[in-house]
């Protein structure tokens, strides 16, 4: 089994990320071969700062090593270090009808707020589609949001499959109901365009800070509060506390008497506590850049041949070759 999943190195990595795609995919690596990527082409359509691209790209690999990735069963890698997707995309493109890119909930979002178009981001599904098809990927592990590019990829594969033979392996996406969508201190999803995010590293008191900022109603502490699952402190709380500490704040809630305050500072130090032990490493692998590029080499060196093979599989398929 083949899993495949990126990120875009377009800000820091927020509880969102980390719960809807990177702790997944990271779980998936004791069941498959993992292939995890830093989807730097993708962020051409959003960042426009070279500097800052190439420090949110080493923020992505240090994240991600932080985290849990092992270089031994994963490859992790640079979109851009495997330009063989360009010209996959080039060609999936060809087959990619107009009215499925127009449907993409992403790309109309961005019309809707009226913010400027360009090609890249219309695109953006097609290059997602040869990220995917070009690994032979299985199982696409990814938040809620990202399910309809992964069912155009589906789309896109069966045209290429009908109209020339059999090519593309068709991948299933891999959503978790409980983290399909985390919410953001304002309640809406949390996402780093919307300003809303909770990051997972960074200064312990501008993150206590961002806790404590958590919106939440005018009610007293002591009224009963029946619907304390919509509690978005709580929602978050049940992420990072064990179950029944969780529990034990949700009938607090439900029964009255626990303050709004009480119950951000507990999910601050479940949160903080949570995250020690990538936050030390962390600290630990920004002091040797030599390995992290390393990393990243060699897991280039491996994509590139898989996606080799792959393309030179469609290449023939279509008459390239
Ligand atoms: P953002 O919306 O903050 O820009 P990205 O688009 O970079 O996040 O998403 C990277 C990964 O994290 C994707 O798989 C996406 O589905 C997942 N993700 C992002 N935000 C959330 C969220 N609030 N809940 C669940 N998953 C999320
Ligand atoms: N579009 C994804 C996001 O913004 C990132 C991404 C690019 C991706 N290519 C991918 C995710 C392939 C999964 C598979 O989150």
């Amino acid at each position: 089994m083949r899993i495949l999943s990126g990120i875009q190195p377009s800000g820091s990595l927020h509880l969102g990320n980390y719960f809807g795609m990177m702790k997944p995919a990271l779980e998936l690596q004791a069941h498959g071969e993992a292939y995890l990527f830093i989807a730097d082409y993708h962020s051409m359509t959003s960042v426009f700062d070279a500097a800052e691209r190439r420090r949110n790209t080493l923020d992505v690999a240090l994240d991600f090593l932080a985290c849990g990735l092992e270089p031994k069963r994963a490859v992790f890698f640079r979109q851009s270090d495997v330009p063989e997707v360009t010209e996959l995309t080039w060609i999936l493109s060809s087959l990619t009808p107009m009215g499925l890119l127009e449907r993409c909930h992403s790309y109309k979002d961005k019309i809707s707020k009226g913010i400027p178009i360009h090609h890249g981001l219309f695109a953006y599904p097609v290059l997602m589609a040869a990220d995917i098809l070009i690994y032979d990927s299985n199982i696409v592990p990814v938040g809620k949001d990202q399910k309809q590019h992964v069912e155009v990829t589906r789309d896109i594969a069966v045209k290429f499959n009908e109209a020339y033979g059999t090519t593309f392996v068709l991948p299933e996406p891999q959503i978790r109901d409980a983290t399909a969508v985390v919410p953001g201190v304002d309640g809406d999803k949390m996402s780093k365009s919307l300003n809303n995010t909770i990051p997972i590293f960074g200064q312990e008191a501008a993150l206590r800070k961002k806790i404590m900022s958590i919106v939440m109603d005018s009610r007293s502490p002591q009224e009963p509060k029946p619907d304390a699952d919509k509690n978005l402190a709580l929602q978050l709380l049940k992420l990072v506390a064990p179950a029944e500490v969780a529990a034990e704040f949700e009938r607090r809630l439900r029964e009255g008497g626990l303050g709004y305050g009480d119950l951000k500072k507990t999910l601050f130090e479940h949160y903080w506590n949570s995250f020690a032990g990538p936050r030390a490493r962390r600290a630990e692998l920004a002091g040797h850049l030599d390995y992290v590029h390393q990393v990243l080499r060699e897991g280039a060196a491996k994509a590139r041949a898989t996606a080799q093979v792959v393309l030179r599989r469609a290449r023939l398929a279509c008459g390239l070759d």
